[in-house]
């Protein structure tokens, strides 16, 4: 079945799919269909071989403001226990290749939250981010006070959750929000580039480098740095290390199969 509100592009590059975020009137508010089918496309490409990494955007004037309030509004608690929207969300976490965010506008609220869910962000001039839950009587529920703390520190980061201040895509840069900046005509361009740099690398390696990246937000040091040296282990039990290495002997470009 067609998706609804996202528009799935297979192949903008190489090894490189884009999902966008497809609510332009509602500035891409999350809502729980759109989050379902962001989780399932997320599932597929995940086993399909012939993608290596997946961007997510929105359009320019948004990312995404956040979720639906809308949809929200009425809810009780015992409805939001029940519904467990974060399932999806947890679901889209274990998405083992790397996701990178290209970001344009709004990125509020759960918008920021799934910014900072993706591995890597490339951001417009214009985006701005936020946590503004707070001046709707919550706060952030899909991770944002825990990825902004560990992304800019509690200083920023108490700032934004206790007065929603909204940051510039600057800022973002300076704090360590974000990987890089450009002007609003190249943000796509800039992701599919980076997404592609790192497509054209061994996939199985890229894969478990994200994980052991990741590994480290929730081990003590000397777990991650065992999880990371067994994932070094196991590498060589793959064609593509033994590819890399020999061509770099050979002088030669490798070429990764992913095996
Ligand atoms: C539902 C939203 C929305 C949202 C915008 N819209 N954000 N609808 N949920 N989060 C809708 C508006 O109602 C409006 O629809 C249309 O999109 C355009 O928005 P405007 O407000 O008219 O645009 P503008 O004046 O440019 O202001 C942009 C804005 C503002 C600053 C981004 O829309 C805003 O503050 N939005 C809410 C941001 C927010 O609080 N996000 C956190 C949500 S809670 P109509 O039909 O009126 O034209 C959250 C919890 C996460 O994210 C945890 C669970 C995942």
């Amino acid at each position: 079945m067609q998706p609804e509100f996202i528009i799935i592009h297979q192949e903008v590059a190489p090894y490189v799919a884009h999902i966008q975020l497809n609510r332009p009137k509602e500035l891409n508010a999350l809502n729980l269909e759109l989050m379902a089918e962001l989780r399932d496309a997320l599932k597929a490409l995940d086993a399909d071989d012939n993608v290596r990494v997946v961007i997510i955007s929105g359009n320019e004037k948004a990312f995404a403001a956040g979720a639906d309030i809308k949809q929200m509004a009425g809810k009780t608690a015992m409805d939001m226990y029940n519904t467990d929207q974060f399932s999806t969300w947890d679901t889209i976490k274990k998405t083992k290749k790397p996701l990178i965010a290209a970001v344009s506008g709004f990125a509020l609220g759960g918008g920021c939250e799934l910014v900072m869910l993706c591995d890597m962000i490339v951001a417009s001039e214009t985006a701005r981010f936020g946590q503004p839950e707070i001046k709707i009587g919550v706060m952030p529920g899909a991770g944002g006070t825990q990825r902004l703390t560990r992304a800019v520190g509690k200083a920023l980061a108490m700032e934004m959750v206790l007065t929603g201040r909204f940051i510039s895509a600057e800022e973002a840069l300076r704090a360590g929000l974000i990987n890089r900046v450009v002007p609003v005509e190249l943000f796509l361009k800039e992701a599919i580039q980076l997404a592609s740099e790192v497509a054209a690398l061994s996939p199985l390696a890229v894969k478990m480098a994200k994980e052991s990246v990741l590994k480290s937000f929730d081990s003590s040091l000397e777990e991650g740095l065992h999880f990371e040296r067994k994932n070094f282990y196991l590498l060589f039990a793959s064609e593509d290390q033994k590819e890399g290495m020999q061509a770099f002997v050979d002088k030669r470009t490798p070429v990764f199969k992913g095996q």
